[in-house]
């Protein structure tokens, strides 16, 4: 752990984010807060976090295409390549953190008791992943692009093809769950959920451009989705500019 690892976190732009409560995302209205949010400072419950290592993960952690069946048949589905790198907002790598996915299967169903939509279940398909980044914050996940789903909402709402990501950080005030999207999904610009991020350009963070650079030839389309965690303030100094 380096010594930049401490120390007081940047508050959230609030503009960024979506909104705790949107009267079109149905679920919202009982999840969010109903009083105003109090603004603290950080402290270390939320300035440090667990370390995890490298010998926490099986074979076939990152590989969704085969983990379910730790190798032996492969999932159904158009196999792609989800990579990217885990920065702060100073943009430095966030390296040896956790970083776990969940999704569903190409058809549109998630592994899960309360999904009882149409599209069947994948016997080679579970849906969940986790690796580590690297010492450049780097992470990769062989995967299968998921399908689109409905879900009860408004009489017509359908989920673009998305998959669900949470990072753990350096520390629990850095901690983000949040969604990937693809490129060229019409749905994106139909979905409810989608809509609650009220910046464009906030949205586009989430849609992960097709990587050609990382495509393997006859095997696997690859995306590209970068990964901003919160920073810690810093005070710049001449004689320690890497990474600034
Ligand atoms: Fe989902």
């Amino acid at each position: 752990m380096s010594d930049t690892d401490h120390g007081p976190l940047i508050p959230r732009n609030r503009d960024a984010h979506p909104p705790a409560y949107d009267i079109d995302y149905k679920t919202s209205v009982p999840r969010s807060p109903r009083w105003s949010l109090l603004s603290m400072e950080s402290t270390p419950s939320e300035e440090t976090g667990p370390r995890f290592g490298h010998s926490l993960l099986g074979e076939w952690d990152n590989n969704l295409i085969m983990n379910w069946t730790r190798g032996k048949s492969p999932a159904v589905g158009e196999r792609i390549l989800v990579h990217g790198r885990v920065l702060d907002e100073n943009g430095r790598p966030v390296p040896d953190t956790l970083v776990e996915i969940w999704q569903a299967n190409a058809g549109g169903r998630y592994r899960h008791k309360k999904d009882t939509y149409f599209a069947p279940l994948d016997p080679n398909f579970g849906g969940c992943g986790r690796t580590i980044t690297d010492e450049n914050g780097y992470y990769e996940f062989l995967t299968i692009r998921p399908g689109a789903y409905p879900w009860p909402n408004r009489a017509n709402d359908w989920r673009p093809m998305h998959i669900h990501f949470s990072i753990f950080g350096h520390s629990f005030g850095q901690r983000l769950i949040s969604q990937m999207y693809f490129e060229g999904d019409p749905l994106i610009n139909h979905c409810p959920i989608a809509a609650t991020i009220k910046d464009r350009s906030q949205l586009d963070t989430l849609v992960a451009p097709l990587d050609f650079s990382k495509s393997r030839p006859l095997d696997f389309l690859a995306y590209k989705f970068d990964i901003v965690l919160r920073g810690r303030r810093q005070t710049m100094f001449e004689n320690k500019l890497e990474g600034m």
